[in-house]
């Protein structure tokens, strides 16, 4: 058995779109923040008298989706071992309650460190980063702490970028609530758009110019820089979404009182840039100096129904492992 935490991330370079939807390849590179707040712990026991692979997530069963894309990744992991042992594994996500934040980078790249470990195998960061991408694109880029670039080429791994920033960033996470109904899983979403938005080549063509710019911002330590380019390319990301065909839509009116709030603290000099996933959530990108100021703006907007800030998360690791 083996236990592994592993915090989520959030791209300031958005991924969105797959070259090859069978192993989960990205169209584009993305680029991220590995965040302290959001905290995944995983357990992995392979277990010679279980008839099948379990998964008990936040301390109920999981979901037969959930469940089989679990089992998806150590059919993997018994493959490289050679062994056939079943497993249970449990998860909990460390995340204050009623987040409602996805999971899935915390997640996978928790399970891919806990489940190597629990078979007996010793795999380096990037092939840890290749199996956590089967589960979910972005967690290939949780293996690794602070600022992260996920390639796109190849087997399409992750890796850390240092930069003079990880001394200052923060971000702060406004949760969008409401009564807002689920969000369309970024999986599905991203073929819909590949399919049907006329923005989606735009978008694939952006991609790689806003990943240069992003990541000569992080070696030049240019917060205001890396936030520009993060907050324009998340919008660009969601306009391509709500280009495609039925629309998908994200936001919720409370995200666009947000994204004008953002506005508002820059006008005023406060750092602050705005980012969005699949999801009416936004993530601000901020500073140590600025984060409450930015917590207190956000808290107010009708329909924010809870605000974190996050420091700068470190790499995926074991927490226990037998002796
Ligand atoms: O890792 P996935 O398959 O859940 O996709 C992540 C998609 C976004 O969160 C919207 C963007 C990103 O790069 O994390």
């Amino acid at each position: 058995m083996a236990t592994a935490r592993a915090c989520a991330n959030i791209a300031l370079v958005k991924y969105w779109g797959k070259r090859d939807p069978a192993r989960n390849l990205p169209a584009a590179g993305s680029l991220s923040l590995t965040l302290a707040a959001l905290v995944t712990e995983t357990t992995v026991v392979f277990d010679a008298a279980a008839a099948a692979d379990q998964l008990v997530l936040d301390g109920a069963p999981a979901s037969a989706g959930d469940l089989a894309r679990t089992a998806a990744i150590l059919d993997l992991v018994r493959a490289r071992a050679k062994i056939a042992t079943r497993a249970r594994v449990t998860s909990e996500n460390r995340f204050p309650t009623a987040s409602g934040l996805a999971s899935s980078a915390s997640g996978y790249a928790a399970l891919a460190v806990a489940a190597t470990r629990a078979a007996g195998l010793d795999l380096a960061p990037r092939e840890l980063s290749v199996l956590a991408r089967r589960g979910s694109g972005s967690a290939a880029r949780s293996i690794f702490g602070s600022f992260v670039r996920m390639r796109a080429e190849g087997d399409a791994y992750a890796e850390p970028i240092a930069s003079p920033l990880a001394e200052r960033i923060q971000m702060v996470i406004a949760i969008v609530g409401g009564g807002a109904p689920k969000s369309r899983g970024s999986r599905d979403a991203m073929e819909h758009c590949a399919a049907t938005s006329p923005l989606y080549a735009a978008w694939l063509a952006l991609v790689p110019r806003d990943l240069a710019a992003a990541e000569a911002a992080l070696a030049a330590g240019d917060l205001d820089a890396l936030g520009a380019i993060a907050e324009a390319n998340a919008l660009a990301m969601h306009a391509t979404a709500m280009a495609s065909r039925p629309a998908i839509v994200y936001w919720q009116p409370a995200t666009l009182a947000l994204l004008a709030e953002v506005r508002a603290l820059r006008a005023r000099g406060v750092a602050a840039w705005a980012t969005i996933d699949a999801g009416p959530h936004v993530k601000v990108v901020t500073t140590i100096d600025a984060a409450v100021e930015v917590a207190r703006a956000t808290q107010k907007i009708d329909g924010v129904t809870n605000v974190m800030i996050s420091g700068v998360g470190g790499p995926a690791a074991i927490v226990e492992a037998p002796r």
